[in-house]
């Protein structure tokens, strides 16, 4: 595995693998690995000939009073666990030449980006899908795969994608959780074990969402009111949002089918986690 720091270099080995007709996949992280990214990563393998990851904490899409700053970076550790992958580059470019002092491009999605996260997190969006739109423009994938973990993410830039006529094939990968059902993420490293024990609510609150809807319940009003009752039972933890909407639009179910997602967000302490479920299966939005 070759590790790239440089916009010109990346370009330069993407331009000569796409000459030897050989497709590229690319998985885009802000790094600390666990295994949720490690599971992109095969999956990527299997899509492609060669595979780009991509490691850079976007400062785009931090608000002022977020975590930048204590993001957990350990590029030693990342870069042994991709090479355990059989990833080809790991692209590790500097913020000085990803955002120049005067840079002042957004690609911005509008309508969905309005809602859920959104809602909380102004500006994060728009920071997701310009460090995106850069990365397609520098590594040229063929596909790239994100998780399912951050649904809005997800359908944000099959939007962006779509409406910009790129010809890339956005793949989504299922939610890889830890044993007891908590969904991985890098901000997991925040928690406290009691915060992390308080945390488990967002899986029990899916599994009942899951098993009520199986039993024949359909107002998402009520469901979200049992909901917000699980979440609540825990002190010290708020909820930014819990909303059934559908996968395509986002937009807010009053009756829940198997078009519906249940997304939730809540703060643990300090930390802000997400999860979601597919309500009709576990059958992850259509490519
Ligand atoms: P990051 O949080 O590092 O996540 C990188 C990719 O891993 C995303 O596609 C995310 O959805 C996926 N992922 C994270 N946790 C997962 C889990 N438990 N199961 C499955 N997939 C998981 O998402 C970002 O970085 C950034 O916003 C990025 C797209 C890189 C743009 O900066």
């Amino acid at each position: 595995m070759q590790i790239i720091h440089h916009l010109a270099d990346m370009t330069r080995w993407s331009n000569e693998v796409i000459a030897g007709g050989k497709a590229l996949a690319l998985v885009p992280t802000m790094g600390y690995f666990h295994a949720g990214h490690l599971s992109l990563m095969r999956q990527a393998g299997r899509l492609a000939d060669h595979v780009v990851v991509s490691l850079f904490v976007n400062s785009l899409q931090f608000g002022p009073r977020e975590d930048l700053s204590r993001y957990p970076r350990d590029l030693q550790r990342d870069a042994r666990l991709a090479e355990n992958e059989k990833v080809d580059i790991l692209f590790v470019p500097t913020s000085e030449e990803m955002y120049a002092p005067d840079f002042n491009t957004r690609v911005r999605v509008n309508g969905i980006t309005d809602t859920l996260c959104g809602q909380q997190r102004p500006t994060h969006f728009e920071g997701v899908t310009t460090v995106v739109a850069k990365l397609f423009n520098i590594i040229k994938p063929h596909c790239a795969v994100f998780g399912q973990k951050d649904f809005q993410q997800l359908s944000v830039i099959r939007k962006m994608v779509r409406e910009l006529n790129w010809d890339i094939e956005i793949f989504a990968h299922p939610i890889v959780r830890e044993e007891d059902g908590l969904a991985m993420s890098s901000r997991n490293t925040y928690l406290s074990s009691e915060e992390r024990s308080k945390a488990l609510c967002l899986n029990k609150a899916i599994q009942h969402a899951k098993a009520r809807f199986a039993d024949g319940l359909d107002d998402s009003d009520l469901l979200i009111s049992e909901i917000r009752d699980i979440i609540s039972a825990n002190s010290g933890v708020s909820i930014d949002y819990i909303s059934v909407v559908d996968k395509d639009t986002l937009s807010d179910k009053e009756v829940i089918d198997s078009q519906s997602v249940l997304a939730l967000a809540i703060k643990v302490g300090g930390t802000r986690l997400i999860d979601n479920c597919f309500m009709g299966s576990d059958s992850q939005i259509s490519n």
